[in-house]
Protein backbone atom coordinates (compact mmCIF):
# COMPACT_ATOMS: atom_id res chain seq x y z
CA UNK A 1 0.00 0.00 0.00
CA UNK A 2 1.47 3.25 -0.96
CA UNK A 3 2.50 4.74 2.42
CA UNK A 4 4.36 8.03 3.51
CA UNK A 5 5.98 8.52 6.59
CA UNK A 6 5.37 12.47 7.85
CA UNK A 7 8.05 13.45 10.85
CA UNK A 8 6.66 16.42 12.83
CA UNK A 9 7.41 17.67 16.25
CA UNK A 10 4.73 15.84 17.80
CA UNK A 11 6.10 12.39 16.54
CA UNK A 12 6.32 10.51 12.94
CA UNK A 13 3.38 9.11 11.54
CA UNK A 14 2.06 7.12 8.50
CA UNK A 15 -0.36 8.30 5.36
CA UNK A 16 -1.70 5.65 3.67
CA UNK A 17 -2.94 6.60 -0.18
CA UNK A 18 -4.52 3.29 -1.20
CA UNK A 19 -7.82 2.45 -3.03
CA UNK A 20 -9.47 0.38 -0.62
CA UNK A 21 -7.61 1.32 1.97
CA UNK A 22 -10.58 2.13 4.45
CA UNK A 23 -11.78 -1.30 4.54
CA UNK A 24 -8.16 -2.67 6.19
CA UNK A 25 -8.34 0.43 8.82
CA UNK A 26 -9.09 -1.99 11.87
CA UNK A 27 -5.39 -3.43 11.05
CA UNK A 28 -4.28 -0.14 10.81
CA UNK A 29 -5.80 1.41 14.24
CA UNK A 30 -4.52 -1.88 15.58
CA UNK A 31 -0.68 -1.38 15.09
CA UNK A 32 -1.19 1.84 17.07
CA UNK A 33 -1.17 -0.34 19.99
CA UNK A 34 -3.19 -0.82 22.88
CA UNK A 35 -6.36 1.27 22.72
CA UNK A 36 -9.55 1.06 25.82
CA UNK A 37 -12.09 2.34 22.85
CA UNK A 38 -12.36 3.82 19.46
CA UNK A 39 -14.67 6.23 19.15
CA UNK A 40 -15.64 7.61 15.65
CA UNK A 41 -16.58 11.71 15.08
CA UNK A 42 -18.39 12.08 11.95
CA UNK A 43 -20.98 13.79 10.48
CA UNK A 44 -24.16 12.29 9.57
CA UNK A 45 -23.87 12.79 5.76
CA UNK A 46 -20.22 11.13 5.66
CA UNK A 47 -21.90 8.74 8.14
CA UNK A 48 -24.29 7.62 5.80
CA UNK A 49 -22.10 6.64 2.60
CA UNK A 50 -19.00 5.07 4.74
CA UNK A 51 -19.95 5.15 8.63
CA UNK A 52 -20.97 1.45 8.04
CA UNK A 53 -18.22 0.18 6.16
CA UNK A 54 -15.49 1.91 8.50
CA UNK A 55 -17.14 0.21 11.53
CA UNK A 56 -16.58 -2.89 9.65
CA UNK A 57 -13.18 -2.50 9.00
CA UNK A 58 -12.42 -1.29 13.04
CA UNK A 59 -14.03 -4.08 14.22
CA UNK A 60 -11.99 -6.79 12.02
CA UNK A 61 -8.77 -5.39 13.43
CA UNK A 62 -9.23 -5.45 17.11
CA UNK A 63 -7.04 -7.99 18.94
CA UNK A 64 -8.98 -8.00 21.92
CA UNK A 65 -12.82 -6.89 22.44
CA UNK A 66 -12.22 -2.98 22.34
CA UNK A 67 -15.87 -1.03 22.04
CA UNK A 68 -16.27 1.23 18.87
CA UNK A 69 -18.89 3.68 19.42
CA UNK A 70 -19.80 6.82 16.57
CA UNK A 71 -20.88 9.99 17.63
CA UNK A 72 -22.35 12.25 14.83
CA UNK A 73 -22.41 16.19 14.74
CA UNK A 74 -23.20 18.69 12.04
CA UNK A 75 -20.13 19.43 9.82
CA UNK A 76 -21.18 22.74 8.03
CA UNK A 77 -18.74 25.97 8.57
CA UNK A 78 -21.33 27.40 10.41
CA UNK A 79 -21.16 24.82 13.21
CA UNK A 80 -17.12 24.76 13.57
CA UNK A 81 -17.09 26.18 16.43
CA UNK A 82 -16.61 26.03 20.56
CA UNK A 83 -19.84 25.03 20.98
CA UNK A 84 -19.37 21.70 18.75
CA UNK A 85 -16.18 21.07 20.82
CA UNK A 86 -17.80 21.51 24.07
CA UNK A 87 -20.46 19.28 23.05
CA UNK A 88 -18.07 16.62 21.49
CA UNK A 89 -16.04 16.22 24.47
CA UNK A 90 -18.83 15.81 26.88
CA UNK A 91 -20.44 13.18 24.88
CA UNK A 92 -16.95 11.28 25.42
CA UNK A 93 -17.00 12.03 29.12
CA UNK A 94 -20.54 10.31 29.05
CA UNK A 95 -19.25 7.43 26.94
CA UNK A 96 -16.32 6.91 29.32
CA UNK A 97 -13.46 7.15 27.14
CA UNK A 98 -10.45 7.67 29.06
CA UNK A 99 -6.71 8.58 27.87
CA UNK A 100 -6.19 5.30 25.81
CA UNK A 101 -9.18 6.04 23.74
CA UNK A 102 -8.33 6.33 20.01
CA UNK A 103 -10.46 8.98 18.48
CA UNK A 104 -10.77 8.47 14.70
CA UNK A 105 -11.90 11.29 12.39
CA UNK A 106 -14.48 10.54 9.91
CA UNK A 107 -14.43 13.27 7.06
CA UNK A 108 -13.79 16.30 5.02
CA UNK A 109 -11.77 19.52 6.32
CA UNK A 110 -14.36 20.85 8.77
CA UNK A 111 -14.34 17.41 10.72
CA UNK A 112 -10.50 16.80 10.65
CA UNK A 113 -10.27 20.45 12.20
CA UNK A 114 -12.72 20.41 14.72
CA UNK A 115 -12.34 16.36 15.86
CA UNK A 116 -8.51 17.13 16.05
CA UNK A 117 -9.39 19.87 18.08
CA UNK A 118 -11.06 17.74 20.57
CA UNK A 119 -8.78 14.88 20.35
CA UNK A 120 -5.92 18.12 20.91
CA UNK A 121 -7.73 19.41 24.29
CA UNK A 122 -9.89 15.97 25.54
CA UNK A 123 -7.85 15.08 28.88
CA UNK A 124 -4.70 17.16 27.12
CA UNK A 125 -4.55 14.97 24.61
CA UNK A 126 -5.68 11.15 22.91
CA UNK A 127 -4.78 9.36 19.99
CA UNK A 128 -6.01 10.66 16.88
CA UNK A 129 -6.43 9.04 13.75
CA UNK A 130 -7.82 10.84 10.70
CA UNK A 131 -9.72 9.32 7.74
CA UNK A 132 -9.83 12.27 5.15
CA UNK A 133 -13.77 11.97 3.16
CA UNK A 134 -13.05 15.09 0.71
CA UNK A 135 -10.39 15.35 -1.57
CA UNK A 136 -8.78 18.78 0.20
CA UNK A 137 -8.80 16.81 3.25
CA UNK A 138 -7.18 13.85 1.66
CA UNK A 139 -4.32 16.17 0.30
CA UNK A 140 -4.45 19.51 2.49
CA UNK A 141 -6.52 19.88 5.93
CA UNK A 142 -5.70 15.94 7.71
CA UNK A 143 -1.68 16.98 6.85
CA UNK A 144 0.69 19.11 8.99
CA UNK A 145 -1.53 19.19 12.30
CA UNK A 146 -3.59 22.05 12.24
CA UNK A 147 -6.70 21.72 14.21
CA UNK A 148 -9.21 24.12 15.45
CA UNK A 149 -12.33 26.13 15.16
CA UNK A 150 -13.94 29.25 14.24
CA UNK A 151 -14.73 32.43 16.11
CA UNK A 152 -17.70 35.13 15.47
CA UNK A 153 -14.67 37.31 14.79
CA UNK A 154 -12.81 35.30 12.51
CA UNK A 155 -12.32 31.38 10.87
CA UNK A 156 -9.60 28.84 12.60
CA UNK A 157 -8.98 31.55 15.56
CA UNK A 158 -8.51 28.98 18.14
CA UNK A 159 -6.78 25.94 17.43
CA UNK A 160 -3.39 23.89 18.34
CA UNK A 161 -0.94 21.97 16.39
CA UNK A 162 -1.82 18.46 16.74
CA UNK A 163 -0.64 15.98 14.67
CA UNK A 164 -2.64 12.36 14.18
CA UNK A 165 -1.00 8.92 14.52
CA UNK A 166 -1.77 8.05 10.85
CA UNK A 167 -4.09 9.06 8.64
CA UNK A 168 -6.17 6.56 6.19
CA UNK A 169 -6.89 8.25 2.29
CA UNK A 170 -8.75 6.43 0.13
CA UNK A 171 -9.15 7.33 -3.13
CA UNK A 172 -12.69 5.36 -2.87
CA UNK A 173 -14.53 7.46 -0.54
CA UNK A 174 -14.09 10.65 -2.46
CA UNK A 175 -16.92 8.98 -5.05
CA UNK A 176 -20.10 9.80 -3.08
CA UNK A 177 -18.71 13.46 -3.23
CA UNK A 178 -20.71 16.40 -4.89
CA UNK A 179 -19.36 17.05 -8.08
CA UNK A 180 -18.56 20.54 -7.55
CA UNK A 181 -17.04 20.18 -3.99
CA UNK A 182 -14.61 17.52 -5.68
CA UNK A 183 -13.54 19.50 -8.55
CA UNK A 184 -13.03 22.37 -5.64
CA UNK A 185 -10.41 20.13 -4.51
CA UNK A 186 -8.44 19.62 -7.60
CA UNK A 187 -7.49 23.37 -8.02
CA UNK A 188 -5.32 22.84 -4.25
CA UNK A 189 -4.29 19.86 -6.39
CA UNK A 190 -3.12 22.13 -9.48
CA UNK A 191 -1.67 24.30 -6.77
CA UNK A 192 0.91 21.58 -5.68
CA UNK A 193 2.06 21.20 -8.95
CA UNK A 194 2.61 24.83 -9.74
CA UNK A 195 4.23 25.39 -6.15
CA UNK A 196 6.73 22.26 -6.06
CA UNK A 197 6.38 19.92 -8.75
CA UNK A 198 6.65 19.85 -12.74
CA UNK A 199 6.02 16.30 -13.06
CA UNK A 200 2.68 16.70 -10.88
CA UNK A 201 2.37 19.33 -13.35
CA UNK A 202 2.23 17.62 -16.78
CA UNK A 203 0.89 14.34 -15.06
CA UNK A 204 -2.67 16.58 -14.54
CA UNK A 205 -2.26 18.27 -17.80
CA UNK A 206 -2.53 14.38 -19.32
CA UNK A 207 -4.92 12.95 -17.45
CA UNK A 208 -7.37 15.53 -15.86
CA UNK A 209 -10.39 13.69 -17.38
CA UNK A 210 -9.25 10.71 -15.52
CA UNK A 211 -9.25 12.91 -12.45
CA UNK A 212 -12.79 14.25 -13.38
CA UNK A 213 -13.72 10.90 -13.55
CA UNK A 214 -12.17 9.56 -10.21
CA UNK A 215 -10.17 7.41 -11.36
CA UNK A 216 -8.77 5.44 -8.45
CA UNK A 217 -5.52 4.75 -9.72
CA UNK A 218 -5.15 8.37 -10.98
CA UNK A 219 -6.17 10.08 -8.10
CA UNK A 220 -4.08 7.73 -6.02
CA UNK A 221 -0.97 8.57 -7.94
CA UNK A 222 -1.88 12.19 -7.44
CA UNK A 223 -2.67 12.09 -3.77
CA UNK A 224 0.38 10.62 -2.74
CA UNK A 225 2.21 12.79 -4.28
CA UNK A 226 0.47 16.07 -2.85
CA UNK A 227 0.88 14.62 0.16
CA UNK A 228 4.68 14.17 0.08
CA UNK A 229 4.67 18.20 -0.78
CA UNK A 230 2.83 19.05 1.60
CA UNK A 231 4.87 16.81 4.40
CA UNK A 232 8.05 17.95 2.83
CA UNK A 233 7.13 21.76 3.36
CA UNK A 234 5.54 21.27 6.53
CA UNK A 235 8.42 19.20 7.51
CA UNK A 236 10.89 21.82 7.25
CA UNK A 237 8.63 24.68 8.63
CA UNK A 238 5.92 23.35 11.16
CA UNK A 239 4.92 26.53 12.47
CA UNK A 240 5.10 28.64 9.39
CA UNK A 241 8.05 30.55 9.64
CA UNK A 242 8.79 30.66 6.03
CA UNK A 243 8.61 27.98 3.40
CA UNK A 244 5.49 27.32 4.70
CA UNK A 245 3.89 30.26 2.86
CA UNK A 246 4.73 28.86 -0.70
CA UNK A 247 1.48 26.68 0.26
CA UNK A 248 -0.65 30.44 0.11
CA UNK A 249 -0.21 30.37 -3.75
CA UNK A 250 -3.49 31.74 -4.91
CA UNK A 251 -4.80 31.82 -1.40
CA UNK A 252 -4.00 35.56 -0.94
CA UNK A 253 -7.08 36.79 -3.69
CA UNK A 254 -8.65 34.01 -2.54
CA UNK A 255 -9.61 34.84 0.48
CA UNK A 256 -10.27 37.92 -0.17
CA UNK A 257 -12.96 37.39 -2.79
CA UNK A 258 -14.48 34.50 -0.19
CA UNK A 259 -14.85 37.37 2.71
CA UNK A 260 -16.09 39.90 -0.01
CA UNK A 261 -18.56 37.58 -1.32
CA UNK A 262 -19.85 36.32 2.36
CA UNK A 263 -18.40 32.77 2.14
CA UNK A 264 -21.40 32.41 -0.35
CA UNK A 265 -20.44 32.59 -4.30
CA UNK A 266 -17.48 30.69 -4.13
CA UNK A 267 -16.16 27.52 -2.72
CA UNK A 268 -12.84 27.80 -1.34
CA UNK A 269 -10.69 25.63 -4.74
CA UNK A 270 -12.96 28.10 -6.55
CA UNK A 271 -11.99 31.15 -5.20
CA UNK A 272 -8.25 29.24 -5.23
CA UNK A 273 -8.59 29.04 -8.84
CA UNK A 274 -9.05 32.82 -9.35
CA UNK A 275 -6.11 33.61 -6.86
CA UNK A 276 -3.91 31.47 -8.91
CA UNK A 277 -4.62 33.11 -12.31
CA UNK A 278 -4.44 36.33 -10.61
CA UNK A 279 -1.02 35.22 -9.18
CA UNK A 280 0.10 34.16 -13.03
CA UNK A 281 -0.95 37.20 -14.24
CA UNK A 282 1.83 38.92 -11.70
CA UNK A 283 4.48 36.64 -12.54
CA UNK A 284 4.25 37.38 -15.83
CA UNK A 285 3.55 41.03 -15.68
CA UNK A 286 6.42 41.58 -13.45
CA UNK A 287 8.95 39.70 -14.84
CA UNK A 288 9.48 36.62 -13.17
CA UNK A 289 7.69 33.69 -15.43
CA UNK A 290 7.61 32.91 -19.39
CA UNK A 291 5.15 33.87 -20.94
CA UNK A 292 4.42 29.36 -22.14
CA UNK A 293 4.48 28.60 -18.91
CA UNK A 294 2.19 30.81 -17.98
CA UNK A 295 -0.21 30.00 -20.24
CA UNK A 296 0.12 26.17 -19.56
CA UNK A 297 -0.41 27.00 -15.84
CA UNK A 298 -3.72 29.15 -17.03
CA UNK A 299 -4.77 26.22 -19.24
CA UNK A 300 -4.46 23.55 -16.34
CA UNK A 301 -6.65 26.15 -13.84
CA UNK A 302 -8.86 26.43 -16.78
CA UNK A 303 -9.38 22.49 -17.95
CA UNK A 304 -11.06 21.77 -14.23
CA UNK A 305 -14.00 23.08 -15.24
CA UNK A 306 -15.97 26.52 -14.60
CA UNK A 307 -16.34 28.64 -11.63
CA UNK A 308 -18.38 31.37 -10.38
CA UNK A 309 -17.84 34.71 -11.64
CA UNK A 310 -15.96 37.79 -10.47
CA UNK A 311 -19.35 39.83 -11.58
CA UNK A 312 -20.05 42.86 -9.07
CA UNK A 313 -16.64 42.55 -7.27
CA UNK A 314 -14.30 45.83 -7.47
CA UNK A 315 -10.94 45.51 -7.04
CA UNK A 316 -11.28 48.87 -4.57
CA UNK A 317 -13.49 46.42 -2.36
CA UNK A 318 -10.71 43.17 -2.38
CA UNK A 319 -8.38 46.14 -1.40
CA UNK A 320 -9.29 46.41 2.76
CA UNK A 321 -9.49 42.75 3.03
CA UNK A 322 -6.37 41.60 1.33
CA UNK A 323 -4.88 44.67 3.83
CA UNK A 324 -6.22 43.31 6.84
CA UNK A 325 -5.31 39.20 5.86
CA UNK A 326 -3.56 37.21 8.41
CA UNK A 327 -0.63 36.72 6.23
CA UNK A 328 -0.31 40.62 5.41
CA UNK A 329 2.72 42.64 7.15
CA UNK A 330 1.51 45.85 8.21
CA UNK A 331 -1.01 46.40 5.74
CA UNK A 332 1.14 45.23 2.69
CA UNK A 333 0.50 42.22 1.30
CA UNK A 334 2.72 40.15 0.62
CA UNK A 335 1.89 37.69 -2.50
CA UNK A 336 3.33 34.45 -3.38
CA UNK A 337 4.31 34.54 -7.35
CA UNK A 338 5.45 31.67 -9.89
CA UNK A 339 8.83 31.72 -11.45
CA UNK A 340 8.54 28.53 -13.12
CA UNK A 341 6.40 25.49 -13.07
CA UNK A 342 7.47 23.48 -9.83
CA UNK A 343 8.93 27.06 -8.15
CA UNK A 344 7.44 30.12 -6.69
CA UNK A 345 8.17 32.83 -4.42
CA UNK A 346 6.94 34.62 -1.86
CA UNK A 347 6.90 38.27 0.32
CA UNK A 348 6.50 40.05 -2.34
CA UNK A 349 4.97 43.11 -2.54
CA UNK A 350 3.18 44.60 -5.94
CA UNK A 351 1.83 47.88 -6.62
CA UNK A 352 -1.43 48.59 -6.25
CA UNK A 353 -2.21 49.95 -10.08
CA UNK A 354 -0.95 46.29 -10.89
CA UNK A 355 -3.13 44.40 -9.03
CA UNK A 356 -6.05 46.18 -10.19
CA UNK A 357 -5.52 46.65 -13.59
CA UNK A 358 -4.87 42.85 -13.95
CA UNK A 359 -7.86 42.07 -11.52
CA UNK A 360 -10.28 44.17 -14.04
CA UNK A 361 -8.32 42.14 -17.08
CA UNK A 362 -8.71 38.70 -15.09
CA UNK A 363 -12.27 37.74 -16.62
CA UNK A 364 -10.95 38.00 -20.63
CA UNK A 365 -7.62 36.44 -20.23
CA UNK A 366 -8.97 33.60 -18.62
CA UNK A 367 -11.17 32.92 -20.95
CA UNK A 368 -8.67 33.94 -23.54
CA UNK A 369 -6.53 31.16 -22.46
CA UNK A 370 -9.26 28.59 -22.61
CA UNK A 371 -9.32 29.02 -26.42
N1 LIG B 1 -6.19 22.17 8.95
C1 LIG B 1 -5.77 22.54 7.77
O1 LIG B 1 -4.56 22.57 7.47
C2 LIG B 1 -6.79 22.92 6.73
C3 LIG B 1 -6.42 23.03 5.38
C4 LIG B 1 -7.40 23.31 4.44
C5 LIG B 1 -8.72 23.49 4.83
N2 LIG B 1 -9.06 23.39 6.16
C6 LIG B 1 -10.45 23.54 6.60
O2 LIG B 1 -11.21 22.53 5.97
C7 LIG B 1 -12.56 22.99 5.84
C8 LIG B 1 -13.06 22.65 4.46
O3 LIG B 1 -12.97 21.26 4.29
P1 LIG B 1 -13.48 20.49 2.98
O4 LIG B 1 -13.18 21.27 1.77
O5 LIG B 1 -12.95 19.12 3.10
O6 LIG B 1 -15.05 20.54 3.10
P2 LIG B 1 -16.10 20.09 4.22
O7 LIG B 1 -15.49 19.37 5.34
O8 LIG B 1 -16.89 21.33 4.51
O9 LIG B 1 -17.01 19.07 3.40
C9 LIG B 1 -17.78 19.52 2.30
C10 LIG B 1 -19.13 18.82 2.27
O10 LIG B 1 -18.97 17.49 1.77
C11 LIG B 1 -19.56 16.54 2.67
N3 LIG B 1 -18.74 15.33 2.53
C12 LIG B 1 -17.49 15.11 3.02
N4 LIG B 1 -17.04 13.95 2.56
C13 LIG B 1 -18.01 13.39 1.80
C14 LIG B 1 -18.10 12.21 1.01
N5 LIG B 1 -17.08 11.37 0.90
N6 LIG B 1 -19.26 11.98 0.36
C15 LIG B 1 -20.29 12.87 0.40
N7 LIG B 1 -20.24 14.02 1.09
C16 LIG B 1 -19.10 14.28 1.77
C17 LIG B 1 -19.54 17.20 4.02
O11 LIG B 1 -20.53 16.68 4.85
C18 LIG B 1 -19.80 18.67 3.64
O12 LIG B 1 -21.17 18.89 3.48
C19 LIG B 1 -12.56 24.46 6.18
O13 LIG B 1 -13.15 24.65 7.45
C20 LIG B 1 -11.09 24.83 6.20
O14 LIG B 1 -10.81 25.86 7.13
C21 LIG B 1 -8.12 23.10 7.10
ZN1 LIG C 1 -6.72 26.11 0.37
Amino acid sequence: MPTIRIHSSGGAYNVQCASGGLAQAGAGVARLGETTGIYVLSSPRVWEHWGGQLLRALGKGKRKRVPVRAMLFDDSEAAKDLATIEQITRQLVLAGADRKATIVALGGGVVGDVVGFAAASYLRGVRLVHVPTTLVAQVDSSIGGKTGVNLPEGKNLVGAFYPPKLVIADPKVLLTLPHREYRSGLYEVVKYGIIADPQLFAFLERHMLALLRRDAKALEWVTTRCVRIKADVVARDEREGGLRHILNFGHTLGHALEAATRYRRFLHGEAIAWGMLAATLFGLATGRLREGEAMRMMRLVGSVGPVPSLAGIRAAQLRPILAGDKKARGGRVLWVLPRRLGKVEWGIDLPWTLVSRTFAELPSLAATAQT
